[in-house]
């Protein structure tokens, strides 16, 4: 496992993306998802010998993107995939639109489990559908696929589901349990599942991630899974995501798409990716996850102790923690007055859904020192 520790704050001033130019010096960004830690090596390896030879033309039609993929999947997740059944494109939430446009006909609807992750409803709308809400259930213990909603919604014609697995913002990674039978409703309605698995390499060790498109002959006869290496690496400006597939149709569908949706791959993106998901990178995922975890547990400390009104589950993946601030009495979108009187910028909980009320999303994929400030600088506002 090689350590992996944010940089600090003076250096990630000098970053140039939305995290650290949407608001003023005096604002602590811990709202869009990226991370504030170094590249991992191999990356900055590729990237570099990029730019010292030029190498920035078109992604090839031949990479190693996709076996590289296969081996990363079954060392990871011990999930067998066939990378001639991938394709890459930009980013995941292109693969999403592509795939969907594809399942759907103009006003079909396709099923979204709020809260979720806020352009969703957007790349829904984008690919000529509508969204259909049916929201996690919340057992009080953790948060679980609404299977006899979502049944409910495919009797009453809803054509599609996507999944958000592990889920943003909850940072819940669904059981085999459910997403097989969520797998077997999708096959009795003749319903397509798109899995969006881009946090699935921050599942952390024992948290049980389980990729759809693996729990059996339903699944993959229904699903597309969509994968990159942009929320674990840090990658997300450089354009590569995975479209996923397992079965005949379902690979004959991503395999029927323009090649100019293979043509948007940034070829950055790409070499990033394979540095990624090789074996080599390992070490330094393993240390992420190793920093993520203590931070999980720093925030539960601190929320613990400095805010006892928030409420907050450690989530099983991802570095993105969903807060309940409704006992603070701050109203529906609290994130609105921590920005403006505590100087932290957080998601904002109702741009997930209704269920998000109240709620704010906070990203932890900083150092303890970043982390302890925020929490210290919104406890202070409680306590004025
Ligand atoms: C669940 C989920 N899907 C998709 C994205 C966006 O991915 P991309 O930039 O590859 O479109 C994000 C970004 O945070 C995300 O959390």
């Amino acid at each position: 496992m090689l350590p992996v520790t944010a940089l600090s704050l003076e250096e990630l001033r000098e970053r140039t993306s939305a995290k650290w130019r949407e608001y003023p010096a005096d604002v602590l960004p811990l709202f869009v998802a990226e991370t504030d830690f170094p590249l991992a090596p191999m990356i900055t390896a590729a990237l570099q010998r990029a730019v010292a030879i030029g190498d920035t033309g078109y992604k090839a039609s031949r990479t190693p993107l996709a076996a590289t993929y296969a081996a990363f999947a079954q060392r990871r997740f011990g999930w067998q995939v066939d990378p001639a059944r991938m394709r890459s494109t930009a980013d995941v939430s292109m693969g999403i639109v592509e795939i969907l446009r594809r399942v759907t006909s103009p006003g079909d609807r396709v099923v979204v489990t709020p809260p979720v992750y806020p352009p969703f409803y957007e790349l829904v709308h984008e690919a000529g559908a509508e969204p259909e809400r049916v929201p996690l259930l919340d057992t009080g213990e953790r948060w679980e696929l609404d299977l006899d909603g979502i049944r409910s919604a495919f009797e009453a014609g809803a054509r599609a589901i996507l999944l958000c697995n592990p889920h943003n913002p909850t940072g819940t990674v669904h059981s085999r349990e459910s997403l097989t039978a969520l797998a077997a409703v999708a096959a009795e309605y003749g319903a397509s599942v798109i899995s969006d698995e881009i946090h699935a390499p921050l599942a952390q060790p024992g948290a049980g991630f389980t990729p759809f498109l693996s729990v059996g002959e339903h699944a993959e006869r229904v699903g597309y899974a969509v994968v990159s290496a942009s929320k674990a690496f840090n990658l997300a400006g450089l354009k590569c995501a995975l479209m996923v597939t397992a079965g005949d149709e379902t690979s004959a569908l991503v395999r029927g798409m323009p090649d100019e949706v293979e043509w948007r791959t940034g070829q950055f993106g790409l070499l990033a990716a394979v540095a990624s998901f090789s074996e080599q990178s390992d070490p330094w995922l393993d240390g992420l996850l190793h920093t993520l975890d203590q931070n999980r547990t720093l925030l539960h400390e601190l929320l613990s102790r400095h805010i006892p009104g928030a409420r907050y589950r450690i989530p099983d993946a991802g570095y993105l923690a969903w807060i309940d601030l409704s006992d603070l009495g701050w109203g529906d979108n609290p994130a609105r007055r921590i920005l403006k009187e505590a100087r932290v910028a957080l998601h904002y909980g109702p741009a997930f859904g209704d269920e998000g009320n109240g709620h704010v999303r906070l990203n932890f994929g900083t150092s303890p020192e970043i982390i302890t400030e925020a929490v210290e600088r919104i406890a202070a506002l409680v306590r004025s």
